[in-house]
């Protein structure tokens, strides 16, 4: 069971590695895991906690000013489908949109490859705003890489 979720910005390498590593199915390359490790003490970041553990994390970074994308979000999977990773997003949103961001961006394993996992992970992003843009092949990976870009707003300061 999940309790209050507390989510903060802060860096927390971590449990970067140990959320990652208790996702095989989407996260399985230990090469790729530790540069998200390595990014998880660079790049702004998002920490979930309930009951003292951080247990979703997310990550955000800047390409322009008026745009950003999350680098990475994962939530321990026996907190999955209890609202972490979308509080995740929605700080993540709030924290952008106060600095002048508009639109945000996200990459993930496209549809045309078929996996039950992304699939559900397509669903997170669809049911959280997020419009399919492209799907690219060989982007970050050998197969399809889907783009998916949400409006912010635009900034009130
Ligand atoms: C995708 C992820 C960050 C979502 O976080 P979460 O805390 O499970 O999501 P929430 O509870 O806030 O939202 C659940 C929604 O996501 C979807 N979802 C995704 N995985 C789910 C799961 N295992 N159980 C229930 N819902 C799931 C549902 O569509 C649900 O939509 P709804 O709220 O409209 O019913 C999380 O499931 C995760 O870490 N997945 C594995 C890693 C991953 O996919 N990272 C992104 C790689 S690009």
């Amino acid at each position: 069971m999940t309790g209050t979720i507390t989510v903060t910005r802060g860096n927390d390498p971590g449990a970067v590695r140990r959320i990652l590593g208790s996702l095989p199915d989407w996260f399985g390359i230990p090469e790729a895991n530790e540069h998200y490790v390595r990014a998880g003490a660079r790049l702004p970041g998002y920490l979930a906690s309930t009951d003292g553990e951080v247990v979703g994390v997310a990550l955000v970074e800047r390409h322009f000013p008026e745009s950003a994308e999350i680098h990475l979000i994962a939530v321990s999977p026996e907190h999955h489908g209890k609202g972490v990773g979308t509080a995740l997003v929605r700080a993540a949103e709030e924290g952008l949109l106060a600095d002048g961001a508009q639109v945000l961006q996200v990459k993930t394993v496209g549809p045309s490859f078929e996996d039950e996992g992304y699939a559900a992970t397509r669903a997170f992003y669809a049911a959280r705003g997020f419009l399919p843009l492209q799907e690219h092949d060989g982007l970050d990976w050998d197969g399809p890489t889907l783009v998916l870009v949400r409006f912010l707003g635009v900034p009130t300061g």
